[in-house]
């Protein structure tokens, strides 16, 4: 499909976890534009049925994609990807993104063959991570455990408030606590919001315990899609949300740190 050089690349999520794509992206493209797409009246899709899910990401996806005209859509969220990838990619013409557990590399990377995978619930219960255990699991165990409590505290953190200790505490305890649970070296990140809290998540394990995300593959396989593509930005990049704006605001200065220069309802 033709695209000018200024059709953006779209990042949607339904909060900041799209930034940990992003930030990946801009190491290597740095001049492609971007839209950054944020579902926030929608959040926490973690805690959502499938259907509402699947509904809400496909409808959200069709309408941005003719506003925005972008060149390619990425799925910055686990939850909607493994719930809604291949419905969006039946709709829509232009190349999509998903963003699935990255249990293949963790999988790799165990020596003690336990590995915790932390998501949100509706992604931990999906056929679509049994499927990745099964293929790619090398028979390692894999305790899975839904943390969707943890959404919220690296929105926080975004924000420049304090995090929530205490629901750190908490997910890293719940696996910790499962059988063979002390045995964890390596532990999947399993929500694009997760990485935002990797330092706060690796000193609740203690060394040892390697934390694993999906970002720098994704962010490689948008610039493989991409590639030999024209970019040249006619205007900054730009955030949107689906809620209120002043509710979006307080992000500003990370998404500007990110090189989100505007922010707009959708
Ligand atoms: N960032 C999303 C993910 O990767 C989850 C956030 C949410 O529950 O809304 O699953």
């Amino acid at each position: 499909m033709d695209h000018s050089a200024s059709s953006p690349i779209l990042i949607f999520d339904t909060g900041v976890g799209g930034l940990t794509v992003l930030g990946e992206l801009r190491k290597l493209l740095p001049e492609a534009p971007v839209i950054f797409a944020a579902d926030q009246a929608g959040l926490p899709y973690g805690e959502k049925t499938e259907a509402e899910v699947a509904a809400r990401v496909a409808g959200l996806l069709g309408r941005m994609s003719e506003r925005y005209r972008p060149r390619l859509a990425c799925i910055a969220c686990n939850t909607a990807s493994t719930i809604a990838l291949g419905m969006v990619r039946e709709v829509l013409e232009i190349p999509i993104v998903g963003t699935v557990p990255a249990i293949k590399p963790a999988a790799a990377m165990t020596r003690t063959g336990v590995v915790g995978l932390l998501g949100t619930q509706a992604t931990i219960r999906q056929a679509y991570v049994d499927r990745l255990e099964a293929e790619f699991g090398n028979g390692h165990r894999l305790l899975r455990h839904g943390a969707a409590e943890l959404v919220a505290p690296a929105e926080a953190k975004l924000r420049g408030e304090p995090v929530d200790r205490e629901a750190i505490r908490r997910a890293v305890g719940a696996l910790r606590s499962m059988p063979d649970g002390d045995r964890i070296d390596t532990v999947v990140l399993a929500c694009t919001h997760f990485p935002l809290l990797a330092e706060e998540l690796a000193e609740e394990f203690g060394p040892g315990v390697t934390l694993v995300d999906g970002s720098a593959g994704i962010a490689r396989r948008i610039a493989h899609l991409v590639e030999g593509q024209e970019f040249a930005r006619s205007v900054p990049d730009m955030a949107v949300t689906t809620g209120p704006l002043e509710e979006f605001q307080p992000l500003a200065p990370a998404l500007k740190s990110y090189g989100i220069e505007r922010l707009e309802r959708f």
